[in-house]
């Protein structure tokens, strides 16, 4: 089994922002190819695009208007073709969005089926009604935007169901017309060499009345009979979902191992930050606790941020006020049910917790996914709509428009960052190359490391341990004879961390001294008796690799 994707580390891309070869404003193919220098040293392994297609960009092209082409903005299907060459030659892999829930107003499906007649087949390509009533167990998932999941369409004259915005009709599942021509998109990108698709918006495909319509059984058989179709025709790629759904249901999309072979760890990633905040392990311990083994060949995508706010959606309502409290007091952060900042703002900017929970994304079990720009601790921009504060230009240098256009800054299609805290002038790619200690060399530092036990990070277990401190979260990796243990403080203030050594020496009692090196600083400790025990600074983490 070709299983890249459990060891490998994702970073997460808009090729809108990257780089701009052709001085348009727009990041593009060629713009992005001219980079994979810079990825190949950052040292992840694949790269995840955000949408590229054609596309009114109501929703950043996540309203697709043409599935099999290239949005003119990013270039052409050639210009791709060259890119993922270039990205294989260097052993980058490449995972694209596959949009199936809906497509753009735009898009000629829509067209044909607003036009066709009532009841026909080309108009139940979506779904449609003359009230706008039914479905009403269906969440409105932007509801800062939308009031309801119908909007009428006066050519149609009949209401339109949508998740997410009014200008993206959802797709009707029921119809096995769309079933196929999805199967075909999915053939398209597959047989262009594509690694691995993301499955956007997964849950809400299959609508039933009296139902939240998340997660629906015809849902799961859709997906296993996608992925049937996928491994009959393709080896080795990969189906990533979108579901941001509670642990149980999120777990779902794993199937029996015969539906997605990744998910993102949507119950994980709130409470991470829950406990920085409480400066307690607590919260993570316990949904770690929930997390069973996976099935054969499947494997969690983990992350910190995204192109989308920050998701409060499966936490409680008074977790989330907590969260929004600690983490968004300005008004203008919250979004929907969340919060869109980046990393670093979102951290007040704080070095040590971004290395804390970096330490903490790149060492708990799952594949890492980076969102581009969190590595040199980039900046955002309330002022911009929607999520877009959160997708500005990548800043490459202190030159005009953050080395990432040439361009008239005037016609930028996003405004780099220029507020003092995080201006491009000081923070960029440049800047950190020639500073040892920089976010960005400390990135490359831990990636290059972890690289060396991808196996022990990718596919060991996990074992919580007794930290001695609540403020202290203590684990153990654990793969063949292999064994890393973490400790990580969360809290502001210095800790004692205690950790019982029965656990790390294996059998027990057995081949001491052992010895121990920490993965972050190279040091070396020696274990003197039956337990280990360290005074860990604020949000310091050691990351201690047993010595065999
Ligand atoms: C997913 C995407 C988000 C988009 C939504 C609707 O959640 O991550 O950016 O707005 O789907 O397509």
């Amino acid at each position: 089994m070709d299983d890249w994707y459990r060891t490998a580390v994702i970073y997460e891309v808009r090729v809108r922002s990257f780089a701009d070869a052709d001085s348009d404003g727009n990041g593009d193919f060629a713009g992005l190819t001219s980079r994979l220098d810079y990825l190949q040293s950052l040292g992840v392994t694949a790269l995840w695009l955000l949408p590229f297609y054609p596309s009114p960009l109501r929703d950043d092209g996540y309203d697709i208007a043409d599935y099999r082409s290239v949005h003119p903005d990013c270039g052409t299907l050639d210009d791709f073709q060259r890119f993922l060459e270039a990205a294989h030659a260097r052993d980058l892999r490449v995972i694209t969005e596959l949009v199936l829930n809906h497509t753009s107003d735009q898009h000629p499906w829509f067209q044909r089926a607003r036009h066709a007649q009532r009841g026909s087949p080309e108009r139940d390509w979506y779904l449609w009604s003359d009230a706008a009533d039914g479905l009403a167990g269906a969440r409105v998932i932007f509801r800062d935007f939308e009031r309801s999941n119908w909007s009428w369409d006066p050519v149609a004259e009949q209401f339109f169901f949508h998740r997410f915005y009014s200008s993206q009709p959802d797709l009707n599942y029921d119809h096995p017309a769309v079933r196929e021509a999805i199967l075909d998109v999915t053939d398209f990108w597959l047989q262009l060499g594509v690694d691995g698709l993301r499955l956007d918006a997964v849950p809400y495909l299959f609508k039933r009345e009296g139902t939240t319509c998340e997660s629906l059984p015809e849902t799961h058989r859709f997906l296993r009979e996608l992925r049937a179709h996928v491994d009959s025709r393709f080896a080795g790629r990969m189906l990533l979902a979108e579901a941001n759904q509670c642990t149980e249901q999120t777990l779902a999309y794993f199937g029996a191992g015969d539906e997605c072979h990744m998910a993102f760890n949507f119950p994980l990633m709130p409470r991470l930050y829950l406990a920085l905040e409480r400066e307690c392990a607590e919260p993570i311990t316990e949904v770690l606790a929930q997390l069973p083994d996976l099935p054969p060949g499947c494997q969690w995508a983990t992350f910190l941020r995204n192109h989308d706010e920050l998701s409060l959606e499966m936490v409680s309502d008074a977790e989330r006020q907590e969260l929004w409290r600690h983490w968004a007091p300005d008004p203008r952060a919250r979004i929907n049910l969340g919060i869109r900042r980046r990393l670093a703002p979102l951290l007040g900017g704080d070095r040590r917790r971004i290395e804390l929970l970096n330490v903490l994304l790149l060492t708990l079990p799952g594949t890492p996914v980076l969102y581009y720009g969190d590595e040199i601790a980039m900046g955002d921009n309330l002022y911009l709509p929607d999520r877009h504060g959160v997708r500005t230009p990548m800043q490459w240098s202190g030159t005009r428009n953050a080395g990432f256009s040439a361009c008239d800054p005037q016609s930028l299609a996003l405004p780099v960052v220029v507020s003092p805290d995080y201006h491009y002038m000081g923070t960029n790619v440049e800047a950190q190359d020639r500073q040892p200690g920089s976010l960005l060399n400390w990135t490359r530092r831990f990636l290059a490391a972890r690289k060396r036990h991808a196996a022990l990070f990718g596919r060991g277990a996990l074992r919580i341990l007794p930290g001695g401190d609540p403020g202290v979260l203590a684990f153990l990796r654990l793969h063949d004879s292999r064994r890393v243990l973490v400790l990580a403080n969360l809290a502001a203030s210095s800790r004692l961390a205690s950790v019982d050594t029965s656990a790390i020496v294996q059998p027990p009692g057995a081949a001491s001294p052992v010895r121990l090196r920490d993965l972050l600083s190279g040091h070396e400790l020696t274990l003197a008796g039956p337990t280990l025990q360290a005074i860990l600074e604020p949000h310091a983490a050691l990351v201690l690799l047993v010595a065999s």
